[in-house]
């Protein structure tokens, strides 16, 4: 069913997402038809973070209709489908559950195949989404709320870890020190609008593990200079700014560094920048003009497939399921999943 529209469910933690795509590597954005996005960033406001029971049970409530939602926008009949792709893990055990069942009884009823896909991977994968898509080899750096993570990309489905976080992900590190500052959940993306107002070099963070080889990340001990930093402080807003802009120049320095050290280790000329905290300005910014100077391209999904999305799962599950692999019917998802 090479050809056939694939359908992507993304379930993993706070956000319900459905696409359609129609794989074609040579089409603008691989195929994409269609694609729709729940957050659930609301109800998990209040409590300051995913509450995973709630998470699961919003996703129950919201999957069918995107589906639905999703295959309108395409013009599309479930009887039009080929195959369905869900996110397998890593995540959340109930939340990924909710997209697995609801894959695997859609495909079974329909008598198509069902694929389950690394979450990571869609991340991955998700540049090839836009105009200009990136071919392999190529070096990914994959940051979001779980992962920090370097990889070498040979080709689709030959992927090595050159990196990968000790302790917290870039993105946890934004949200946990946004919100020790006192800043509302989700902290990252407030956190990054905080450090425009901030000034730049009134404080300055170390940038851990680059006074040594070596392409792991550690983020933990940032997020303890921050706070003593906040706690010896004034604590007014330019205050709390200034040391945002502190944080995130540490954060981006770091990244900056590591993938310049993985480029020159694999002799790659391109740069993929995925997951939740890919859609970081000061990031995107520094590191585009990094490979202008250096002379290596990057790639940035748009910001909505940056965080995650369907249309992610659709491409990498689309492309695995045309190279005719799919599961058998089983519902197991993998909550902890090496990529
Ligand atoms: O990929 P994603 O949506 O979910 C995971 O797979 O984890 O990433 C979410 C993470 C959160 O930690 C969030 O704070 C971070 O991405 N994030 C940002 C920005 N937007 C989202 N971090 C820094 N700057 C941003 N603009
Ligand atoms: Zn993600």
């Amino acid at each position: 069913p090479a050809n056939k529209p694939v359908l992507g469910i993304e379930t993993s933690c706070d956000e319900t997402g459905v696409a359609l795509l129609r794989w074609e590597p040579s089409a603008p954005g691989n195929g994409l038809l269609s694609h729709t996005l729940y957050s659930q960033i609301k109800l998990h406001a209040e409590y300051g973070g995913v509450v995973p029971e709630l998470a699961s049970r919003d996703h129950v409530r919201k999957l069918l209709p995107l589906v639905r939602e999703a295959l309108a926008q395409a013009g599309l009949t479930p009887a039009d489908l080929g195959g369905v792709a869900y996110t397998a893990g890593p995540g959340l055990v109930g939340a990924l559950l909710v997209g697995a069942s609801a894959a695997r009884a859609m495909a079974w009823a329909l008598g198509v195949p069902a694929i389950g896909v690394h979450h990571m991977e869609g991340h991955l994968l998700a540049p090839l989404l836009e105009e200009n898509p990136p071919e392999p080899p190529f070096v990914a750096l994959l940051v979001s709320g779980g992962h920090s993570m370097l990889v070498e990309v040979k080709g689709i489905g030959e992927y090595k870890i050159l990196g990968d976080t000790l302790d917290d992900a870039a993105g946890e590190a934004f949200d946990k020190t946004a919100k020790l500052m006192g800043l509302p959940y989700p902290g990252g993306p407030a956190l990054a609008k905080l450090a425009e107002q901030g000034k730049p070099g009134v404080f300055r963070f170390s940038r851990p593990m680059t006074d040594r080889p070596g392409l792991d990340f550690s983020f933990s001990g940032l997020k303890t200079q921050v706070l003593l930093a906040w706690q010896q402080s004034d604590q007014s807003e330019q205050t709390r700014a200034d040391i945002a802009r502190g944080f995130e120049e540490a954060i981006v320095d770091t990244m900056i560094i590591k993938c310049r050290r993985a480029l020159q280790a694999t002799g790659a000329k391109r740069l993929v920048i995925a997951g939740g905290v890919g859609a970081n300005k000061r990031l995107r910014a520094e590191l585009a003009a990094a490979g202008e100077k250096d002379g290596f391209q990057t790639y940035f999904p748009r910001l909505a497939f940056c965080t995650d999305n369907g249309a992610m799962i659709a491409l990498a599950g689309a492309i695995r399921l045309a190279h005719g692999q799919h599961q058998d019917e089983s519902v197991q998802v993998f909550p902890r999943w090496d990529l």
